[in-house]
């Protein structure tokens, strides 16, 4: 059964540092499909440094990838999207559509630099937020200011941010939930939903299925399958699986 979504995935080659070629494309699609990831976003890197985002690269390469998938028979699909580091340009380049948003929609996932202090991540927020853009926190384990659970919840309740953590800072090689504060994110129901961030198929993949089966065995089936796809489902649109 393939349900889940990945929102955050560098599958896309040859425009930022994820796959680099077709061949590692091919491997991180199927890797993907293998871990039970029914729809993914590929949020190639968007940043406020150098050129700015190579479009029609980026979206002739997931032609391809599309193309290929169809060949194949693949049960997976491929939605455009980008994975935006905040800048004071971005919520300027967001709404001049000079990056892709998630798979179409009003929804962008932003990243900071891991020191960010939290007013500027309330900025980022507002700034992006009354533009009419729904906004996700890429993997909100990496950010100092993020440690205080006060301003987590303040982003979430006060400026409607979703939180998405990456699946491998869920699964770690020392236990379920080595980091306390990962554990309180959870618990607190404060994640609303776990991507890949995968780059590769060695070093940082796409493990979602494992990542599933841990967050059921604490949170049960059915918060298990909300982080792991039926936020994703909802929030983007996106169409649902016969079986669920
Ligand atoms: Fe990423």
């Amino acid at each position: 059964m393939s349900n889940f979504v990945d929102i955050h995935h560098h599958l896309v080659y040859g425009v930022d540092d994820g796959a680099r070629t077709f061949e590692d494309m091919q491997q991180m699609i199927l890797q993907a499909v293998n871990q039970q990831v029914s729809d993914i976003v590929c949020t190639s890197h968007a940043t406020p440094r150098g050129r700015s985002f190579p479009m029609e690269l980026y979206l002739r390469h997931l032609q391809r990838a599309q193309l290929w998938i169809a060949q194949e028979g693949l049960p997976v699909r491929l939605y455009p999207g980008c994975e935006v580091l905040y800048s004071d340009h971005s919520a300027r380049q967001i709404r001049e559509g000079m990056f892709p948003t998630l798979a179409g929609t009003s929804a962008v996932l932003v990243e900071f630099t891991p020191d960010t202090d939290f007013d500027r991540m309330c900025d980022a927020a507002r700034q992006i937020g009354n533009l009419g853009y729904s906004v996700i926190f890429a993997h909100v384990e990496r950010y100092q200011a993020l440690r205080n659970l006060k301003h987590v919840n303040t982003l979430r309740e006060d400026y409607g941010v979703y939180m998405q953590m990456n699946t491998n800072t869920v699964i770690t090689k020392k236990g379920f939930f080595f980091d306390r504060w990962v554990r309180h994110m959870l618990d607190e129901g404060y994640v609303d939903c776990v991507a890949s961030d995968a780059h590769n198929v060695t070093s940082r993949v796409c493990r979602m299925r494992l990542c599933y089966e841990m967050l059921k065995e604490r949170y049960g089936r059915e918060a298990a399958l909300d982080m792991c796809g039926g936020f994703q489902r909802r929030l983007l649109g996106l169409p649902w699986p016969e079986e669920y």
